[in-house]
């Protein structure tokens, strides 16, 4: 606990020397989210790295995260902690596995969630995370093919929301992927009197046991305005740190112990502290490939 402590006053003092931001996604470990100026959700995160004024940027979350921080604020230094942290959906689509589909499909608009290199995002139409999903797709016209990339489960709870048909990239998340009806339902006999709520990255089949659908940060005001006490909970265990805090007085079960982002989890203390120490390691993004990307998350920030 001492170190914790010791750490997080170097921390917070050195951030003060650089003019740095930290930002830090809901999966974080609950130190690192306790040490960073904001917690939010995808789009929280990139609406923040738009509109801050600090001249450092210190990302804890994963790679695309930081990549679209730098695409939004290029002026700005843009540090990830941990390089090594990645997505694996974001993985699941490179860019020019996205242009030979393009050429196959013709004229088609490509939705890509924000869990996509930079590269991908430049050759997409325009991005969405899972809070704007919905409203995002609602206003792309009508007489257009779509294909949504590269969540198939996120996908195929958007086209269900807007009964809009969509041609799904095969890939998911590991993590919400590995979560199963049986494991739901031992969950619920467990905890009959809990309501269950769930990240749209989960499967089909699992989504439709919910009682609520959201992205994290719509989880946790869910969670905390609801009038249920019990929450049996689908998405990544770092979100139990704000639900904890916002709602001390409710309870919080996962749904599974496999509900652990691994990726999410590589950033550490001493990671922040020797990245603002260093100021490394920086993401940046090829201008070109910038310029085309900013305008797939321009087109999203405008609707929501
Ligand atoms: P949100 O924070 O937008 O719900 O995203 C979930 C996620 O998996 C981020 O990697
Ligand atoms: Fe990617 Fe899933 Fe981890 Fe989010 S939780 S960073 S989507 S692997």
């Amino acid at each position: 606990a001492d170190s914790v402590a010791s750490m997080s006053q170097a921390i917070q003092k050195l951030k003060k020397e650089r003019n740095a931001v930290i930002l830090a996604h809901l999966y974080q470990r609950p130190e690192i989210q306790d040490i960073a100026d904001f917690v939010g959700d995808s789009l929280q995160l990139s609406q923040m790295a738009a509109q801050t004024d600090a001249d450092v940027i210190v990302f804890c979350g994963v790679h695309f995260m930081a990549e679209s921080a730098a695409i939004l604020s290029p002026q700005k230094i843009v540090l990830l902690p941990e390089e090594e942290a990645g997505c694996p959906m974001a993985d699941m689509v490179t860019a020019s596995e996205l242009q030979r589909r393009k050429a196959e499909m013709g004229d088609v608009l490509v939705v890509a969630y924000v869990n996509t290199s930079a590269a991908v995002k430049a050759e997409s139409d325009i991005c969405c995370t899972s809070s704007n999903a919905v409203k995002v797709v609602a206003t792309l016209p009508q007489d257009k093919p779509l294909l949504f990339i590269p969540d198939r489960n996120l996908g195929d709870w958007v086209s269900q929301k807007t009964g809009r048909e969509m041609t799904m990239w095969q890939g998911y998340c590991n993590t919400h992927d590995r979560l199963t009806v049986e494991d739901v339902i031992k969950a619920k006999e467990k905890y009959p009197e809990a309501s269950f709520i769930a990240h749209p990255e989960c499967q089909p089949d699992v989504v439709a046991m919910a009682d609520f659908v959201a992205s994290t940060t719509g989880l946790i005001n869910y969670a905390v305005q609801s009038e249920a006490q019990s929450f049996i909970i689908g998405t990544e265990e770092g979100i139990l740190h704000q639900l904890r805090k916002k709602a001390p007085n409710k309870n919080f079960y996962l749904a599974s112990p496999k509900l652990i982002c691994p990726n999410m989890k590589l950033t550490s203390l001493e990671k922040v502290l020797w990245s603002l120490e260093e100021m490394e390691p920086r993401i940046t993004v090829d201008p070109d490939v910038r310029e085309k990307a900013l305008s797939s998350l321009e087109r999203m920030l405008a609707i929501v």
